[in-house]
């Protein structure tokens, strides 16, 4: 494969791109990147892209098939991140009804006194915003869940008041999108001219897409890629699953679905996001209950069993001698598990020579080597897939929290050819 100088791994450079940058998905790869490898196909194998990312997550993959006008289907398990990703893919809708709406919203919003405001949860919310900022907040909130219609513009309105919500809290984001109430921020911004400011963006960016001809060429579902794709014959995947590196997806919106109402606190995930996402942390593992010796007997992963099996007994002994106890033992077989699952589908809808590219690293929980791409590579030799090969970006040495390993880490791309 030949080398590609965009990086694949990382959101950041997408902050200055239309509509990529209407919300700040911290574990989303670069659009640029995602645009050269549709090109890339398409010269090499002289057909029209059509495009799959069974984890789609804000959207990144499916907006670049937009931009080229090529088709594509992007499935997103977190239920509030896939409405995200959603709303984004209505770039292509008027700019102007778009801006009266949000004017509708804020001036609607200013005329409601702080007595009508009733706050739902207080308490992670309150940690996070001064006192006036979430009354305004909540006065958006109130006037867009009052004004709204079935129309589709109110879903881009709810996407600007969900965008400005970090940047109007005085606590601090970690890297990986998780809320830090203890940490706080200097520079906070006022809700109403964060709104005011992100709708200008939004109906710029909204024109410009237009006027650059990108096509409404997307769909983006909420759907568990555990289950299998009713859409066939792709020829292209870009994808990046989670990592085995216990980064909680589930967590990564947390102070956005608690402003809305969706849950009201951290145990509440477990009902609203866990059941349609796949297993990658320790915290989603241990709520599962998880039986070791059940779920390695899943003939999935017989393929990779003789290392598995191993690797996971060391971490269950390791376990017994960590004050945090983490089930990094049954996190790892049911990641695998799952991802068998993923990349069995992802095989079953692809045409014969298809490829797929899987983002992906590696990781060392407890300090022990869990090589995933290789692992996921033989899962796919398993289920049809004619070679696969790891191509490196980076060498990473991740210190997983409150402890250090020396196993050296890294992240690439994972080519499937089928
Ligand atoms: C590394 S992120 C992908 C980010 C994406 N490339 C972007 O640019 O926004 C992985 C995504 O997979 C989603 N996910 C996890 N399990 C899933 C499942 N079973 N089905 C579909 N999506 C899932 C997570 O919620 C997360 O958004």
């Amino acid at each position: 494969m030949n080398k590609i100088n965009a990086r694949s791994g990382t959101f950041l450079d997408n902050m200055k791109l239309p509509v990529h940058r209407w919300f700040r998905y911290s574990a989303g790869f670069s659009a640029q990147w995602v645009e050269d490898e549709i090109i890339r196909f398409e010269l090499e194998s002289g057909k029209k892209a059509k495009l799959l990312d069974p984890f789609v997550g804000s959207g990144t993959a499916c907006l670049s098939a937009c931009a080229l006008q090529r088709k594509s289907i992007g499935l997103e398990g977190h239920p509030f991140v896939a409405r995200i990703g959603q709303a984004k893919n209505l770039w292509h809708l008027n700019s102007d009804e778009f801006v009266d709406s949000c004017l509708e919203i804020v001036d609607r919003a200013r005329n409601i006194k702080p007595s009508q405001i009733i706050l739902d949860n207080k308490g992670l919310l309150e940690k996070c915003y001064e006192t006036e900022s979430l009354q305004r907040l909540f006065s958006l909130r109130l006037a867009y869940e009052d004004l709204k219609t079935e129309s589709a513009i109110w879903q881009l309105s709810w996407l600007n008041i969900t965008s400005i919500l970090r940047a109007c809290s005085t606590a601090g984001t970690a890297q990986w999108q998780y809320i830090l109430p203890k940490k706080n921020k200097s520079r906070v911004l006022d809700p109403y001219e964060a709104f005011l400011a992100k709708m200008d963006l939004m109906a710029s960016d909204m024109k410009l897409s237009q006027k650059k001809g990108w096509g409404k060429t997307a769909n983006i579902i909420q759907y568990d890629s555990r289950k299998n794709f009713v859409e066939k014959n792709f020829n292209l995947a870009i994808t990046s699953p989670p990592y085995p590196n216990n980064y909680d997806y589930a967590d990564s919106t947390r102070l956005e679905m608690t402003f809305w109402g969706e849950i009201n606190g951290w145990g509440d995930l477990k009902h609203a996001v866990r059941p349609s996402i796949m297993r990658s942390c320790s915290q989603h593992s241990a709520s599962d209950k998880i039986n070791l010796d059940e779920i390695l007997s899943n003939p999935e992963l017989s393929p990779i069993l003789a290392e598995l099996q191993p690797a996971t007994k060391e971490l269950a002994a390791i376990r017994l001698t960590k004050g945090g106890r983490k089930t990094y033992h049954t996190m790892v077989a049911a990641y695998f598990y799952d991802l068998a699952k993923i990349i069995r589908n992802v095989y079953a809808s692809l045409e014969k020579d298809a490829r797929a590219c899987f983002v992906i690293g590696d990781s060392a929980p407890y300090g022990v080597h869990v090589p995933a791409e290789r692992w996921l590579g033989e899962l796919a030799l398993s289920v049809g897939f004619k070679r696969f090969q790891f191509e490196k970006i980076r060498d990473r040495n991740i210190k997983w929290k409150n402890r250090t390993h020396t196993v050296p880490l890294h992240e690439g791309r994972l080519w499937l050819i089928k």
